[in-house]
């Protein structure tokens, strides 16, 4: 049987601290909250994906420790297929350092560890589920020769692709916007990659219409509480998708309950329009910013209004 989405990423152990504001450097600040939690781009995207019903599989590489098996035990919580989650010796599992202030912002480091040993091997394993997935979703939180390589491999197979440039690197390789059915980033990130401001809806359509000259089917811009911009290649106008106003605790991770969502609804129903299941993937990754933490705050089917299924 085939996969919906399959998500060929990173897996990372976030640590968050809550505090008032942000440390500034050399400083040291009193937090009033701490706590462990399971994060990482790709996972995320993965069990947001899982949580609204779709059948999800992992491809990605944690380490042989304590979080690395622990990581393992959440994708199968979550009705994730582990097959193609690795195992190594030879580096940590990822590690993502993070502060969320009292504005609901955040700061992060990622120390990458074992994400960064997934390569050409686990691919080439991974290949038959890959071909036969309905969708494929990468980020850039592992090599990104390994993603572009992931990205390929599912276009050949006439497999939908997502694109999700993050964290962004201002020197992506241009084959990235080629492979990409759909290619979804945020505001700084689109920043990044044009080189011009992206402050407002305008500037975000401006963006997306740079973006999806260079290649890419469909362009989705997300921007906050100001919902997002789509743009697809075969369509001369850009549309801004407005979002429900809702008091945001955490943002961390919005960004990936978004993309889980869209995954969802394009491997559910591809003929939605875009438009549409930005618009539901929207009202998804706003019930994950009312609530702290990352994965903890993703919702599942059974906690969202039916109209979104
Ligand atoms: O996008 C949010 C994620 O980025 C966090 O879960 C953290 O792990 C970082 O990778
Ligand atoms: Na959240």
């Amino acid at each position: 049987e085939a996969f919906d989405v399959m998500v060929v990423g990173s897996c990372m152990t976030d640590l968050v601290s809550q505090a008032p504001r942000l440390p500034k450097a050399g400083e040291t600040i009193h937090g009033h909250k701490f706590f462990i939690g399971f994060g990482g781009k790709g996972a995320n995207q993965c069990i947001q994906a899982a949580r609204l019903g779709a059948k999800t599989a992992m491809v990605c590489k944690v380490g042989k420790d304590f979080f690395g098996d622990n990581y393992i035990r959440n994708f199968k919580d979550n009705g994730v297929h582990t097959d193609f989650v690795g195992q190594t010796s030879d580096a940590a599992t990822g590690a993502a350092s993070i502060i969320v202030n009292n504005a609901g912002e955040n700061a992060i480091v990622i120390v990458a560890g074992a994400n960064m040993l997934l390569g050409s091997g686990e691919l080439q394993s991974a290949l038959p589920a890959v071909s036969h997935a309905k969708v494929l979703v990468c980020q850039l939180e592992i090599s990104p020769q390994t993603s572009l390589r992931a990205l390929r491999m599912a276009q050949e197979n006439k497999v939908k692709t997502i694109f999700n440039p993050a964290p962004a690197i201002p020197d992506l390789d241009p084959d990235f916007y080629r492979v990409s059915d759909v290619f979804c980033c945020n505001e700084s990130e689109a920043e990044l990659l044009t080189g011009s401001s992206v402050a407002n809806v305008e500037e975000a359509c401006r963006a997306g219409q740079e973006l999806l000259k260079r290649g890419c089917g469909s362009v989705i811009i997300t921007l906050g509480p100001q919902g997002c911009v789509v743009l697809k290649a075969r369509e001369s106008s850009p549309k801004h998708v407005p979002t429900a106003a809702v008091t945001a605790v955490d943002t961390t991770g919005a960004g990936d309950s978004f993309i889980g969502a869209l995954a969802f609804y394009m491997a559910r129903d591809p003929t939605m329009p875009l438009e549409e299941m930005a618009r539901r993937a929207n009202e998804v990754a706003g019930v994950s910013v009312q609530a702290v933490g990352t994965q903890v705050s993703y919702p599942f089917k059974r906690d969202l209004p039916a109209e979104l299924f």
